[in-house]
């Protein structure tokens, strides 16, 4: 029973003498005074019968030569010492970088949220849907404070899919509601003075605190604009354009803005929209929703090819709506000021800004492009321009709204 027990402890005393001792030569490559003698106790020789044997010559010599190895620079344990700290750090860094990330998951899709990967858009995560539409990630993270966003009675909103005219009409409305501010339109960014309500600059709480009567301008659709638009009934100006030359043009947008890293050909991006696949998307029921409330006191719908044919009279409706009263001097001054031309080299308005934030690539089209009717004729073929029309007529068919396609010469 003792050489038993004698046995089965010399095995973990030889197991862990040896590997401390192999340990310590490979990483810190000394070994102490008081450790060599633990070692030499632990190395004990047992007899069968149990007793002790004094240390073996041979073992005490090896363990003594560990012993004796030479000693190496405080440097290289200190370095020993951070490695293990930094993997650590990394490891856990990791570690909460994972959790995060699916906490933050399983937080959304609670909140209804779903994400988005285009394999366009090189599989980022930056798109998600939400109550049937596709928003910017940022947009579906601060969903439910927008939607609690306190609006005022004296707001004026413009609201529209994005490339239907919003910049154009945002200048007309800014210099209308201001009593032809031009000093103030040419000393700060429109979307400063303009703000868009679910873009990160200046943000929603910055836009809160502006003071009355604020100008803000939304991309959302109708049912998830802020709750409370529908109970105060501030003034809401939509525009619409027609579908062919929104693809085209927000084509070009989004080639131009970095973050997409889209760098595709048009007939792909032109799949995108048609399935629905974009931020905003889909346009079908985003415009047919306004379409719907048209008539509402508080909602004027305008189209961005009627501002091409008749600027002047486009400026004069929404005057009227505004409850403000032009002169014919007025309203040129105004027409004059939003020519495709001027608003093109206006850094007040054209987005140079982007530039300037890196988020434009270079090469691409600018911001304010082309300004034209049927720009779509040059990108889709026969086949491409049916396939619009078949789904304009499946969606919006049986509603009388309709849309040019073509300049008024042709
Ligand atoms: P194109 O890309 O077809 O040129 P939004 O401001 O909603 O993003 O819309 C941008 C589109 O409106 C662009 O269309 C842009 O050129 C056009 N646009 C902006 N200002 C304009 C103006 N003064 N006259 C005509 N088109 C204008």
């Amino acid at each position: 029973m003792m050489a038993l027990s004698a046995r089965l402890w010399r095995l973990p005393s030889r197991f862990c003498a040896s590997s401390a001792v192999l340990a310590s030569k490979r990483c810190l490559g000394r070994v102490e005074c008081k450790s060599s003698t633990l070692l030499l106790v632990d190395s004990r020789h047992y007899n069968n019968n149990g007793s002790v044997n004094p240390p073996c010559p041979q073992r005490v010599s090896s363990v003594r030569g560990y012993a004796q190895h030479p000693t190496p620079d405080a440097a290289s344990r200190n370095r020993l010492m951070w490695l293990v700290y930094f993997s650590g750090f990394i490891g856990a860094f990791m570690f909460f970088a994972v959790i995060r990330r699916e906490f933050k998951k399983y937080q959304k899709k609670k909140r209804g949220i779903v994400e988005m990967k285009i394999p366009a858009f090189g599989h980022r995560i930056f798109i998600c849907k939400y109550k049937d539409f596709v928003l910017f990630d940022t947009v579906g993270q601060n969903i439910e404070e927008l939607e609690r966003f306190a609006v005022r009675e004296d707001d004026v909103w413009l609201v529209g899919w994005p490339r239907s005219g919003t910049t154009w009409s945002q200048e007309i409305i800014y210099l209308i509601q201001t009593g032809l501010d031009f000093e103030g339109a040419g000393s700060a960014p429109l979307d400063d003075r303009f703000p868009y309500l679910e873009f990160q600059y200046p943000g929603y709480e910055a836009i809160a605190k502006y003071p009355s009567p604020r100008l803000i301008k939304s991309h959302l659709p109708f049912h998830l604009l802020p709750g409370d638009i529908h109970v105060k009934k501030p003034k809401i100006i939509y525009i619409a354009r027609n579908p062919k030359d929104i693809i085209v043009s927000y084509y070009h947008f989004i080639r131009m803005l970095l973050p997409f890293r889209f760098t595709g050909q048009f007939p792909e991006f032109f799949n995108l929209f048609l399935s629905d696949q974009l931020p905003y998307s889909p346009w079908w029921k985003h415009v047919r929703e306004f379409w719907e409330h048209r008539n509402e006191n508080n909602i004027l719908f305008i189209k961005y090819e009627d501002l091409q044919k008749d600027l002047r009279g486009v400026i004069r409706e929404i005057s009227q709506f505004l409850g403000k009263n032009l002169t014919e001097e007025q309203v040129e001054a105004i027409a004059e000021h939003c020519t495709f031309h001027k608003m093109k080299t206006n850094h007040c308005v054209n987005h140079t800004w982007f530039e300037n934030l890196g988020l434009k690539r270079k090469g691409e089209a600018d911001f304010i492009r082309k300004g034209r009717i049927g720009d779509w004729k040059n990108y889709m073929t026969a086949e491409m321009s049916g396939r619009v029309d078949k789904l304009l007529e499946q969606k919006l068919g049986d509603t009388d709204l309709n849309f040019e396609f073509s300049p008024q010469e042709e």
